[in-house]
């Protein structure tokens, strides 16, 4: 019998997101155009992908960061760009939180939610994959939201930000230097607490000039891979009227 600590060492968390991106990467089917995610999960979910293409998987990439990218080079998985692929077959994601009534999203702790969520918005289905520590009944209550901003004159648009409800605050890099995203962009962290109406949030995000993209990912999950110790679970949107 495992016990609780044993369940949640960096080992055994390590092991549910193999898993899980294992069986995220066995959706790919031969031909797909496939939108390749970022951060640690979705890390392993590109190197499943890798290991199918090495057992000759034909498959398109469209990475969403330049990690993603050198990281699918070294594994031989073909890539090109949105622009020469405007629609996406699937697209494999990781997730800071997932809300499990409505599958709603916070992304962008690994800062590169404005190009996942551009490949996510173009992909026919885009399938997350995560731990169950991800799992979370409303969103908010543990992370903050990533909201992308213009450099020029990000104060006011912090200020903006604030009036929503948020503590902001510039994220920055471990030696100190402002954090600047694959787009050029800056990101203020935002504790919102947990988060009432995360579509109304997101609504009012989308209306702050200055803000490019946030990552509230609303209405947009297709399914949730979850790597749990009794095995995967595959959990469904809601049926939406
Ligand atoms: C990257 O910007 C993010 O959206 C990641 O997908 C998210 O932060 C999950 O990352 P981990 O799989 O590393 O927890």
């Amino acid at each position: 019998m495992t016990n609780s600590s044993e369940r949640t060492s960096p080992e055994a968390i390590q092991k549910l997101k193999e898993e899980a991106a294992e069986s995220a990467a066995a959706l790919i089917e031969d031909g797909m155009v496939v939108g390749l995610g970022s951060g640690s999960t979705a890390k392993l979910v590109v190197d499943a992908i890798g290991k199918r293409v090495k057992n000759g998987l034909r498959v398109i990439g469209i990475p969403t960061s330049e990690k993603t990218a050198t990281q699918a080079r070294k594994l031989n998985i073909p890539l090109a760009t949105l622009a020469q692929h405007p629609q996406i077959h699937l697209a494999l994601d990781g997730a800071d939180e997932v809300e499990l009534s409505t599958l709603n999203l916070i992304k962008g702790g690994g800062g590169n939610l404005l190009r996942e969520k551009l490949v996510a918005i173009a992909s026919q289905r885009f399938v997350v994959v995560v731990d169950e520590r991800k799992l979370v009944d409303q969103l908010g209550a543990t992370f903050s939201v990533p909201v992308e901003v213009v450099p020029f004159g990000w104060q006011s648009t912090e200020q903006r930000v604030k009036k929503l409800g948020a503590n902001p605050k510039l994220r920055s890099q471990s030696n100190g230097e402002t954090y600047i995203t694959d787009g050029g962009h800056y990101i203020l962290d935002c504790a919102f607490g947990p988060i009432a109406s995360p579509s109304t949030l997101a609504t009012n995000l989308d209306a702050t000039v200055g803000v490019v993209e946030h990552g509230l990912f609303i209405g947009m999950t297709s399914a949730v891979v979850v790597g749990k110790p009794d095995g995967i679970k595959l959990l469904n949107p809601p049926v939406r009227a």
